[in-house]
């Protein structure tokens, strides 16, 4: 079956599983990329590909491999538990200028909702961003992000009025709306892919790594995980998704629950890896 060939090529760059039960989505979004390619069919772009897929053609095809579902404040408690639990906990260990990475950023509304909730705070009550890095393996939703630019609809999805107007401009388009120039420039956009090393991006304090290990395998998640401990800071804190849980996955880390969610510290003195 020719989309098998496509499902396992995303298996082996991105670690997205699709399951033969949904080769239906991979592909209807195959035959739009067959169209785009200049191919009749899905078997045609097939033969293209196994001439080496790089450059635009590799790029399309892993942005058509990611679900890209994000909202502004996604899962409103975890960002009470960011005001309420987490940066009081910065404040306390004397992190007054913090690093934040959201790892899997998609259209950005992740990174817009930390630092307007950040920016919302009193001086004193909230730590200061020195920087935040946004990455995710989707051009086209670093894209979006790094624009800053939201249709009615998805303004519609977590944000109020209040913090529409304080920190958007109307866009060009009709009933589009664009981040402040001063909330995009606090962010520094990149391409990363989970699975690579992400040693050199440094270490963080808060790292948001939401609703993207899903799709792993346990092995890859595993991994993930182990390595997004050592880009933590002795202090840091690692968010994952409501759904999400570090069972089965690492020991590393203290749950930390505020009423249904829950995000993750660092324990302190587990034994350094033997080299
Ligand atoms: C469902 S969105 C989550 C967005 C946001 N974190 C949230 O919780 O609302 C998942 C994102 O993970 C990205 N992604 C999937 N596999 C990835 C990988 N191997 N490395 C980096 N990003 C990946 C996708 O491109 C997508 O933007």
């Amino acid at each position: 079956m020719v989309i098998d060939f496509f499902a396992n090529y995303i298996k082996e760059q991105l670690g997205i599983v699709y399951e033969r039960g949904n080769y239906y989505q991979l592909e209807k979004r195959l035959e739009e990329l067959a169209k785009s390619e200049n191919c009749s069919s899905i078997e045609e772009l097939a033969l293209k590909a196994r001439n080496g897929i790089s450059g635009n053609f590799k790029t399309k095809l892993l942005d058509l491999a990611t679900n890209n579902e994000t909202s502004f404040f996604r899962d409103p408690k975890i960002f009470e538990m960011l005001e309420k639990e987490v940066f009081p906990h910065f404040i306390r260990h004397k992190m007054h200028e913090i690093r934040v990475w959201s790892a899997a950023c998609s259209f950005g509304q992740e990174i817009y909702s930390v630092l307007m909730l950040q920016q919302e705070l009193a001086f004193g009550a909230r730590p200061e961003i020195r920087e935040f890095v946004a990455t995710d393996i989707s051009e086209k939703a670093l894209k979006k992000a790094a624009e800053g630019i939201y249709n009615h609809v998805e303004m519609g999805r977590g944000l109020n009025p209040h913090l529409q107007n304080k920190f958007f401009n109307p866009a060009k388009e009709p009933n589009h709306w664009q981040v402040k120039v001063d909330l995009r420039r606090k962010v520094n956009f990149k391409s990363q892919n989970l699975l690579d090393p992400f040693n050199h991006l440094g270490k963080f304090d808060l790292i948001l790594c939401r609703n993207v290990l899903i799709y792993q395998t346990v092995d890859k998640k595993t991994n993930i995980i182990d390595r997004l401990y050592d880009q933590l800071t002795e202090h840091g804190i690692l968010v994952m998704g409501v759904g999400e849980s570090m069972i089965g996955l690492s020991n590393k880390f203290e749950q930390l629950t505020f009423g249904s969610v829950s995000i993750y510290r660092k324990k302190q003195n587990v034994a350094k890896k033997a080299a």
